[in-house]
């Protein structure tokens, strides 16, 4: 496992992070197995969000720390607020609120990172950080970031936040890597040179802000994996391929190629299947090539102009 650091903290933190969406049927004891077998491979960081599973999701989480305590300060947990029912909110009140109920669920004191899940269109930045500081203030929550968010909307709220943003949780997988793609298209009439994120790649890179990259094995939105599928018959033909030179699978290369971006993505891993969790984490000690990278990237359909 490589690690990095997102933020301070006295434990070391893994470049794969664990995603906890898919955990809301689990028992505590299942539960307490998935996070033990994660931090076994080497995986510290937990990715929570409120509304994940309807709040079940940091629910069992909780319970299985409330079996073994001990788990806790091996880890880095990281939750977001600000999706609500019809609406997003990043009023004062919401945020505050939303934290504390996680802190409530998750049964700890205080939150690793809190992250705001999606751009509230009525976000005041004003708002925004008087709840950060009175959550920094009393202790609930460490560090702060945000997801889904363009370069210029972090820096709105920065303008106004004391404490630094240090994360954006982003949708990007190879074959949903739009982000990656219009960098090698500037200034060209086609559809890779179209920027939907304001440059953040370099925005980020240029601020030391962390991109963790969500759903990084799935297509479209939430819609499968693009492994194994037949939809991607040449793609996973190369993974395959390639997987097999490192010694690694092809679900560990496609996570390898997210981690290859040089400014240090930290990709949120979302499967709770014990040997694949196990591959992914081996595949993160490998560094694929230049030209590895590449033919990964044109396998998947992307053009170099
Ligand atoms: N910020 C946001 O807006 C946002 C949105 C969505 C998600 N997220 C975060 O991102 C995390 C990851 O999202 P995700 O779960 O969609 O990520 P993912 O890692 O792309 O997908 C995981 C799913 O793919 C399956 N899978 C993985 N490799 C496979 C393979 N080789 N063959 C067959 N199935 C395979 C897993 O099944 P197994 O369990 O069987 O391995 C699991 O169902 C979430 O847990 C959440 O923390 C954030």
């Amino acid at each position: 496992m490589k690690y990095i650091h997102t933020f301070s903290k006295d434990i070391p933190v893994s470049q794969v992070a664990l995603g906890c969406m898919r955990i809301s049927s689990m028992t505590a004891a299942e539960c307490e197995a998935y996070i033990s077998h994660a931090l076994d491979c080497g995986i510290n960081y937990f990715d929570h969000a409120d509304i994940y599973g309807g709040g079940k999701c940091e629910e069992v989480f909780g319970a299985a720390l409330a079996l073994n305590p001990s788990l806790r300060e091996k880890m880095i947990i990281q939750t977001k607020c600000g999706i609500r029912p019809g609406r997003y909110d990043f009023s004062k009140d919401h945020i505050i609120a939303s934290a504390e109920k996680s802190l409530s669920k998750l049964g700890i004191e205080q939150l690793d990172v809190l992250l705001l899940h999606r751009p509230d269109l009525l976000m005041e930045p004003e708002e925004v950080a008087a709840a950060f500081d009175h959550l920094y203030t009393s202790g609930k929550v460490r560090a702060f970031g945000v997801s889904n968010h363009s370069a210029l909307q972090i820096e709105l709220l920065q303008k106004y936040v004391v404490q630094p943003i240090t994360i954006n949780q982003m949708q990007l997988s190879i074959t949903n890597a739009a982000m990656v793609a219009s960098g090698a298209n500037v200034n060209l009439a086609n559809k890779d040179g179209v920027n939907y994120d304001g440059y953040l790649r370099d925005y980020c890179r240029l601020h030391g802000i962390t991109i963790q990259p969500w759903s990084p094995l799935q297509h479209g939105f939430i819609s499968g994996t693009f492994l194994g599928s037949p939809d991607y018959p040449e793609l996973n033909a190369k993974l395959r391929e390639i997987g097999e030179k490192y010694g690694v699978s092809d679900t560990g290369i496609a996570i390898a190629w997210l981690m290859r971006l040089p400014e240090g993505m930290q990709p949120i891993v979302g499967s709770t299947n014990a040997q694949r969790i196990e591959e992914i984490a081996k595949a993160a000690d490998i560094t694929l090539s230049r030209e590895d990278w590449y033919e990964i990237y044109r396998t998947a359909g992307y053009k170099l102009p």
